[in-house]
């Protein structure tokens, strides 16, 4: 059962999401440098501007307005969690990953500017990510800072996004029981989504029983993106995606589509969706609009 937003509340959402797209590309071109040795700089930018439904920003700007928090430092947080995000997608791109040539509707990073400069704007990307949630002018207090650090590195480290990618991998042309794929998905996608959220939040204080309700939510919405991910694998056109399409029967990936077929996949998504809004009603939070309209934008996106 999805919100069932009235139109106008579906409209207002379409225009805050507009209105925060276009800050959030504004910061980013602010943050990532042109200039950097050896046309580093371009390869990055190409990477991150211009590009992207920048989902992860969105959770983590739409968590900050709901809970009251630090403005300024949400930004950061918004911006230094896509370009963890943006950095994942140029390595798994790569031909030692999943080898694709279309990201965001442009050639790959590896393609356009060869693969070692790929893998250094992905390694000075995520250097960057971190460098962003540390100013160095006293505009985020460093406890708050020291805080999201932590947070992103556990999401996009080992216990995150890098291991489930490692998961995703060794997982070729292996048929994963719903448990192993769920924990695959929570890992490589789940843990940052999740990360943008709890970082939204990071920037107020927040009671441990509010806390513990967005990091439900935000790890069912993390689970059912990639749940939705698989399905657009199947259901969409490259055009659409800006991506590859069907890469995923081609490569022999297990997905969530491969394991129940379309229809339970969709089925699937939208009850993890369910758990997202019934967290978020628990939540306590009563400014919530915006992270129920963006539970549903994940489960009825088109690419
Ligand atoms: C694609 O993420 C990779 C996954 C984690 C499934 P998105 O679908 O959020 O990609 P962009 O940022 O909109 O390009
Ligand atoms: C990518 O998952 C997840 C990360 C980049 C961490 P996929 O390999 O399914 O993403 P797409 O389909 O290439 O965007
Ligand atoms: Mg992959
Ligand atoms: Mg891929
Ligand atoms: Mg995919």
């Amino acid at each position: 059962m999805t919100q069932a937003l009235a139109p106008q509340a579906i409209s207002s959402f379409a225009a805050w999401r507009d209105a925060q797209q276009a800050e959030v590309e504004r910061a980013l071109s602010g943050w990532v440098p042109a200039q950097a040795p050896a046309g580093l700089g371009d390869a990055m930018r190409y990477a991150v501007l211009d590009g992207g439904k920048r989902l992860r920003p969105l959770l983590a700007l739409a968590t900050c307005e709901a809970v009251g928090g630090h403005t300024a430092a949400a930004m950061r947080a918004a911006c230094a969690v896509e370009l963890i995000h943006a950095y994942s997608l140029v390595h798994d791109d790569m031909p030692c990953m999943d080898d694709d040539v279309l990201r965001r509707g442009k050639p790959t990073v590896h393609v356009r500017f060869g693969e070692a400069q790929a893998l250094l704007a992905g390694d000075a990307l995520q250097a960057l990510a971190f460098e962003l949630l540390v100013p160095d002018d006293g505009s985020v207090e460093p406890a708050m800072s020291a805080r999201l650090c932590r947070m992103l590195a556990l999401a996009a480290g080992a216990g995150g996004m890098a291991g489930g990618q490692a998961i995703d991998l060794a997982s070729v042309g292996v048929a994963l029981d719903q448990p192993a794929l769920e924990l695959m998905h929570r890992h490589k996608t789940g843990a940052l989504l999740q990360a943008s959220v709890m970082m939204g939040a990071a920037t107020a204080r927040v009671s441990a029983a509010t806390e513990a309700r967005l990091a439900e939510y935000g790890a069912c919405v993390g689970l059912a993106f990639q749940v939705v991910d698989d399905i657009l694998d199947v259901t969409a056109d490259s055009a659409t995606l800006g991506k590859t399409a069907g890469k995923d029967a081609a490569a022999d990936k297990p997905t969530f589509v491969s394991l129940m077929g379309l229809a339970s996949a969709q089925t699937y998504a939208d009850r993890v969706l369910d758990q997202a809004h019934e967290a978020l009603r628990q939540s306590g939070i009563e400014r919530s609009d915006t992270l129920h309209a963006l539970a549903d934008w994940v489960g009825r996106r088109g690419s």
